[in-house]
């Protein structure tokens, strides 16, 4: 791309950090203009989302990981380490040390990576990729090291550990025992496997993760491109017994943050395999979602895209993060039109996350970065709260957006 723009001395610096993180944007086909505008603000959002991040920190016993915080009771919910989101605080912190060259956000990474890497041993959770990839996949693109590439690859080992060759899939959740349980989530969890082939030479995480990545496609999918959110099949058959909903309205709604989980999931495997099936993948969640009736003006979607409530409901501000990231690796990859329909709503995913409604203010929402993410709605749990996942993908966007400026 080439464009002549005065970035502050700031984000020039940062330069070289940005191209330390090659899991970021893999192609660039991108021939239209980065709103300065845009830029000025994200160069602030890393200042201010360190400064958050310190807070958060400051609260945190020595052993836990931020799970969520409650601003009316100034009350946090902390969790173990073999919690599926313990990968994205050390992640956050990373992304944000890569942006700003903090010290202090390093040191406390390193240090809860430590209370971390027991995890890959864990084979009772299909959300290792999550776990250990946002983490010590991230640390591993600063600091390359044999130790962090040994804990990855045991983690990949327990991970395929949930592989069945039957029903062609990773279990996600262990059910009853006539119970095969897969999630559309999942499809997250597979860029550990494809980066364990590539650095240790064995194929068999990548057919296990293509495997996957198949079958999903092929039941998960409904007539218009979107997603069920839990699959049950039969483990001595491999049928499907079962389509529903576990965290979305409806068993045949269209749960908000399984959409993006899927648009990310098939435009990285997209990315990792380069098989065009998985593009074109992409491509259809990508077109279910913006062509949405309920998918807003702002961009940032209702939890679900077919709650009854819809407009008086709540936005998921995770679902959206998500959305941006996946959308502006996928507008690399397809023509100009279509590129520029994904990076404009990206764009404005990110301007309105980074507005005041979503935006914490300096020191409030116990150093989380966003407020308004939906966890499980119909759980009661984590409604309308900051999550680490919101923050984790509304940074990776950032940096995405301007990695491609400064191509
Ligand atoms: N099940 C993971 C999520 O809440 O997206």
């Amino acid at each position: 791309m080439k464009h002549k723009m005065c970035l502050p001395i700031k984000i020039i610096n940062s330069l070289f950090f940005v191209l330390l993180f090659t899991n970021a944007i893999a192609q660039n086909k991108h021939q239209f203009k980065p709103d300065k505008n845009l830029l000025y603000t994200i160069a602030k959002n890393f200042t201010d989302a360190a400064a958050q991040y310190k807070v958060l920190m400051q609260n945190l016993p020595a052993d836990k990981f931020p799970k969520t915080y409650f601003p009316t009771t100034d009350k946090y919910e902390f969790s173990n380490s073999s919690w599926w989101c313990s990968g994205f605080y050390p992640g956050t912190l990373l992304y944000l040390y890569q942006q700003t060259k903090d010290t202090v956000l390093y040191n406390e990474a390193m240090r809860i990576l430590e209370v971390l890497k027991k995890e890959q041993f864990n084979t009772g959770t299909h959300d290792l990729g999550f776990m250990m990839y946002c983490s010590f996949g991230n640390a591993n693109l600063i600091t390359p090291s044999t130790l962090y590439k040994e804990i990855l690859l045991n983690s990949a080992k327990s991970l395929s550990t949930r592989f069945d060759t039957t029903v062609g899939c990773i279990k996600s959740w262990n059910g009853k025992p006539n119970e095969y349980l897969v999630i559309i989530d999942n499809m997250m969890n597979l860029k550990l496997l494809f980066w364990a082939t590539q650095v240790s030479g064995d194929s068999s995480f990548y057919k296990i993760a293509v495997t996957h990545a198949n079958t999903t496609m092929q039941n998960h999918f409904r007539a218009d491109n979107s997603s069920y959110h839990v699959l049950n099949y039969n483990a001595a058959t491999g049928s499907v017994q079962q389509k529903r909903t576990a965290q979305g309205f409806a068993d045949e709604s269209a749960w908000a943050r399984g959409q993006a989980w899927g648009l990310y999931g098939y435009t990285e495997t997209y990315r990792e395999t380069k098989d065009r099936k998985y593009l074109d993948q992409a491509n259809k969640i990508a077109q279910f979602i913006l062509s949405h009736r309920n998918f807003p003006s702002d961009k940032i979607a209702y939890w679900d895209f077919n709650a009854p409530d819809i407009p008086n409901t709540l936005r998921d501000a995770s679902a959206a993060a998500i959305m941006a990231s996946a959308l502006l690796e996928l507008s690399g990859y397809v023509n100009k039109k279509i590129s520029k329909e994904y990076f404009k709503t990206a764009e404005l995913i990110l301007k309105n996350l980074a507005d005041e409604k979503y935006k914490a203010s300096a020191g409030s929402n116990g150093g989380f970065i966003l407020k308004h993410g939906v966890g499980h709605n119909p759980n009661k749990t984590e409604i309308d709260v900051p999550l680490t996942y919101a923050d984790y993908y509304f940074v990776e966007a950032m940096i995405r957006y301007r990695q491609i400026a400064i191509k």
